[in-house]
């Protein structure tokens, strides 16, 4: 049985009794227009607590003004039933229950804040400077701001024991790090591995943005960081050895594009093929294999 919460105050009191009642809670953070992905991390949260919290909510302090706010995929009614049957799924395995939905408006995620809510300058949030400022966030620069911000909000809604994000969003999932140390948040952060496609592409609520052109080309980012990683496996650990490949493959396909007629090609731009410190998210020159790396990219369509 999965219950809807639109509401701070029944959520806190629902939560209050799993505690006493010595259950843990894993919470699953989304924006909905649900896909496998995201069910990849509800199970992954099923498997480590007896009870599972999913919050839909699409933010709207984390999208810049010439974004997708306004079309960004909703799809309530499925995304429920899938957490619905998941949930009998795993009541019948003996995992974790989907306990919880939170779904709020935005008065209750932002109580304060006053209706255009586009005023620089005005309202509480969260930064991280210069972590929210690189590679993502130097393109969408209230990006990382608003992540952060509506994270802490719905961590302490939720209070859970553990959270669950995405590789996929690699930086995001720095940056919610970051947040459970620099604030002291009495919770674990768990990441899940990338849920992909059979040709490599990312699961993204987003891909339906794309057309059939720019989906046949969009496996490019991916095909260029399993590069980079193989790079890494045969022993490479220098910036120039581990990317050259990365780059040297993305500006083929690139150029590949822009050779066929116009009303056939999808072109792109590469955005950013990065090699970066995983704690800091800074560009390096040399792996420590202490430390580890992360690789990641943005292709723009
Ligand atoms: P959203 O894009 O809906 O993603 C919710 C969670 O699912 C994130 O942790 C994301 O990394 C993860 N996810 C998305 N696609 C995935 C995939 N293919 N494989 C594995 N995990 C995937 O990320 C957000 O929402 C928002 O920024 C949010 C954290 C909810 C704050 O508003």
């Amino acid at each position: 049985h999965t219950r809807i919460f639109r509401d701070v105050a029944p959520l806190r009191e629902f939560r209050k009794d799993l505690l006493l009642n010595k259950r843990t809670v894993g919470l699953v953070p989304t924006m909905g227009a649900l896909h496998e992905g995201h069910i990849s991390l509800v199970r992954y949260a099923a498997a480590e607590n007896t009870d599972v919290f999913v919050t839909i909510y699409v933010n709207p302090t984390q999208f810049g003004l010439n974004e997708d706010l306004a079309s960004y995929p909703k799809t309530w009614e499925a995304d429920l039933q899938v957490l619905q049957a998941l949930d009998q799924e795993l009541a019948s395995a003996g995992a974790g229950r989907v306990s919880a939905v939170f779904a709020p408006t935005t008065k209750t995620m932002y109580p304060t804040l006053p209706p255009d809510s586009s005023i620089p300058g005005v309202g509480s949030f969260i930064e991280m400077r210069p972590l929210g400022q690189l590679l993502e966030g130097a393109s969408r620069p209230v990006f990382f701001r608003g992540v952060a911000t509506v994270c802490m909000k719905l961590f302490n809604i939720c209070a859970p024991d553990r959270v669950y994000f995405g590789q996929k969003d690699v930086q995001q999932t720095v940056v919610i790090r970051r947040l459970v140390k620099d604030f002291h948040l009495n919770m674990d952060v768990r990441i899940g591995a990338t849920a992909r496609e059979p040709d490599g592409l990312a699961l993204s609520s987003r891909n339906v943005y794309l057309g059939t052109r720019r989906r046949n080309v969009g496996i490019v980012l991916n095909q260029s960081l399993r590069y980079a990683e193989a790079q890494y496996t045969a022993g490479k650990r220098k910036r120039g050895d581990i990317l050259w490949q990365a780059n040297d493959h993305a500006n083929k396909i690139l150029l590949e594009q822009e050779e066929l007629d116009p009303s056939k090609r999808a072109r792109f731009e590469v955005d950013y093929i990065s090699l970066a410190d995983p704690e800091t998210m800074e560009e390096i020159d040399e792996v420590d294999d202490t430390r580890g790396a992360i690789v990641s990219g943005a292709i723009k369509m």
